[in-house]
């Protein structure tokens, strides 16, 4: 593998948690490199620690021990600004229970990713396009007729699709999604594996976890995750 490739990196990743008196140790050195271009489905058993590492992956988190580094850059050495940054640009999030906001109609959570990277001026300054580009993704995703709908008025699948609109508003790098299927029905969540295997199909690098052989094996490259690492 070029490491010119390689868009996401991780070297001897260490996490543990401790619960009182006792330590579980989650990641127990863990190495994976991510090409750009690639759709990689990580599988492992309830509480392998497969959450802990996406959300490493994703900045979300610290690890103990080991490093990140996301085109090149380690991303244990950047400032609180730069990976602001990286969370809000570089990559989208997909969660298994949707995380939408109620309040709000669809069309507004969508674009709460760029509303969110803005000054209120600079908010005043883009919003248009702004709320352009999330109805073409809305539309993409075949949420066009739904836009002025709030999350509680959708199908789960339905709802999933605007998670998946709001990760991608700000064109991110790295697509992370963390059992984006976990909560739905089997003939949806195959619709959903066909929305991510679409936006890879158009060059979107993903890193999806699962704990469903049958989804994982829509991805291009599947990673086994079993006592801390990668079982190679
Ligand atoms: N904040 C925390 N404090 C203490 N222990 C934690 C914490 N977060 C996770 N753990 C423990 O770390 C282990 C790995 O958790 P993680 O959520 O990464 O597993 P997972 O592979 O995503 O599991 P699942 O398939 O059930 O989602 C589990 O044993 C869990 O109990
Ligand atoms: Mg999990």
């Amino acid at each position: 593998m070029s490491d010119n490739d390689v868009v996401l990196k991780s070297k001897g990743l260490g996490k543990s948690y401790r619960m009182g008196a006792t330590k579980v140790e989650v990641l127990k050195g863990l190495d994976l490199a991510v090409r750009r271009g690639e759709f990689v489905a990580i599988i492992g058993a309830s509480g392998s620690g497969k959450s802990t590492l996406l959300h490493i992956l994703g900045a979300l988190d610290k690890p103990d021990k080991g490093t990140v580094s996301f085109e090149g850059r380690d991303l244990g050495r950047q400032s609180g600004r730069e990976l602001n940054r990286f969370r809000n640009k570089m990559v989208g999030f997909v969660f298994q229970f949707y995380h939408l906001l109620d309040e709000l109609s669809v069309l507004e959570n969508v674009s709460l990713p760029t509303m969110a990277s803005r000054s209120i001026l600079g908010w005043f300054g883009c919003r248009r396009r702004a709320k352009k580009r999330a109805v073409e993704l809305l539309v993409q995703l075949g949420l066009g007729e739904r836009i002025k709908h709030k999350p509680y008025q959708l199908s789960g699948g339905e709802r999933q699709r605007v998670a998946i609109a709001r990760a991608l508003m700000n064109k991110p790098d790295l697509l992370l999604a963390d059992e984006p299927t976990g909560n739905l029905d089997s003939v949806t969540g195959n619709g959903i594996l066909d929305v991510f295997e679409e936006l890879n199909k158009a060059g979107q690098t993903i890193v999806m976890v699962t704990h469903d052989d049958r989804i994982a094996e829509r991805a291009g490259r599947i990673i086994t995750l079993a006592d801390g690492k990668i079982r190679t």
